[in-house]
């Protein structure tokens, strides 16, 4: 081939792929190494503290990978959920889905002032969460992965959009299907990383309507004796915030006995029994509840392109010194 190329056309080519390799990207992208030189020790930081902080309780490791969801699907990973209410912006803080983090926001504010004292002014607070989150899920047997970089912080929270665009935990496959798909995640990587409810718990009023009945979808798609377990510990009325694990077998570790729960109707969400409920995503949760690893990478795959959900770079946004205020 090259021999029958005419020199002006190699030449061509070259001189278009030279420019290529000189021409700076339209947009600034994230990196693994964005800190390599101007805060080298950032990610060790953060992970002392996630380590002591799920040290101490085990269960922060599922809420610290859920932030990274809350912050990633309300116009993007800005960490416009750590905001506080100011004169100018509502927080997202107050949003029904938001009301269990008061610890966390208190576990990445502590990694924040560590930050701000070995390297002020250069870690963005997204950038904490979604470090925050992968180092969790590698401190509670779950899988790690490399984490992209970069991420500049909002100066504004969106109250509304927290209502709007996390899903509430009695809508169906569709609309599952189309709120992950509005931020660019197919339904395989909605199933795989709802698979994060292999941790953690749930209160009663999330999931009271499923356990008595009372829901129109996925009605009959519940065992009976786990129905009524469940309802023995979320009296009808009152006990709103009594919880109960969201993984029936092994809530404090990453596995994948969250997907076998659902093939024998032991969801305990109505979202989480959608997903295998004779709709398009069954297959998915049978081939995770055979192999975790396949799960486990998957899930892996999907926080890091969960993570770069409408991110701001290079000079966009501002990096927060406190993480509850904008600057
Ligand atoms: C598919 C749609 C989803 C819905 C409707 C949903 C809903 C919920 C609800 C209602 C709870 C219980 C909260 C409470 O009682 O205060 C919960 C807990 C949790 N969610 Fe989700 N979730 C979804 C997807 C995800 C995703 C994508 C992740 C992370 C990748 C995630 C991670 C978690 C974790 C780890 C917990 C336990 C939190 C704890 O124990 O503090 N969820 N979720
Ligand atoms: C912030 O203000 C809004 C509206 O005034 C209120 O509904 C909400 O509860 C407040 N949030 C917090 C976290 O205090
Ligand atoms: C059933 O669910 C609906 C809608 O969520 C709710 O308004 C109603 O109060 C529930 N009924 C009972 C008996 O819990």
């Amino acid at each position: 081939m090259s021999s029958t190329m005419p020199k002006a056309v190699a030449a061509l080519l070259l001189t278009t792929f030279m420019l290529l390799l000189t021409t700076p990207p339209a947009a600034f992208c994230l990196s693994t190494d964005f800190y390599a030189q101007t805060c080298p020790r950032a990610l060790t930081a953060v992970r002392a503290v996630v380590r002591g902080a799920v040290t101490k309780d085990r269960r922060m490791a599922a809420s610290l990978i859920r932030l990274q969801f809350h912050d990633c699907f309300v116009r993007g990973c800005d960490a416009s959920v750590l905001l506080d209410n100011t004169t100018t912006t509502v927080s997202e803080k107050g949003a029904v889905p938001n009301r269990r983090f008061t610890k966390t926001f208190r576990v990445i504010e502590d990694a924040k002032s560590t930050l701000e004292r070995i390297c002020p002014g250069v870690v963005s607070c997204a950038d904490i969460i979604a470090v925050a989150a992968r180092d969790a899920s590698a401190s509670v047997e779950g899988p790690s992965w490399d984490v992209e970089l970069g991420r500049r912080d909002s100066d504004a929270a969106f109250a509304s959009l927290a209502a709007s665009d996390i899903p509430t935990p009695k809508d169906d496959l569709n609309t599952l299907i189309a709120l992950f798909r509005k931020k660019g995640l197919n339904s395989r990587e909605m199933v795989a990383l709802s698979g994060a409810h292999t941790l953690g718990t749930a209160q009663c009023l999330a999931f009271r309507d499923r356990v008595y009945g009372n829901v129109t979808v996925v009605k009959d798609v519940i065992d009976p004796d786990f129905a009524r377990k469940k309802r023995r510990m979320c009296p009808a009325s009152g006990g709103d915030r009594l919880v109960q694990p969201l993984d029936p077998v092994t809530p404090t570790s990453f596995d994948n006995n969250y997907f076998k729960a659902l093939m024998i109707r032991k969801g305990l969400l109505v979202t989480d029994q959608v997903l295998f409920s004779g709709g398009e995503t069954d297959g998915v949760v049978d081939e995770y509840s055979k192999d975790e690893g396949k799960f486990k990478n998957e899930f892996a795959a999907a926080m890091v392109k969960m993570g770069s959900i409408e991110v701001m770079t290079g000079s966009d946004g501002q990096i927060r010194r406190t993480c509850s205020k904008a600057n």
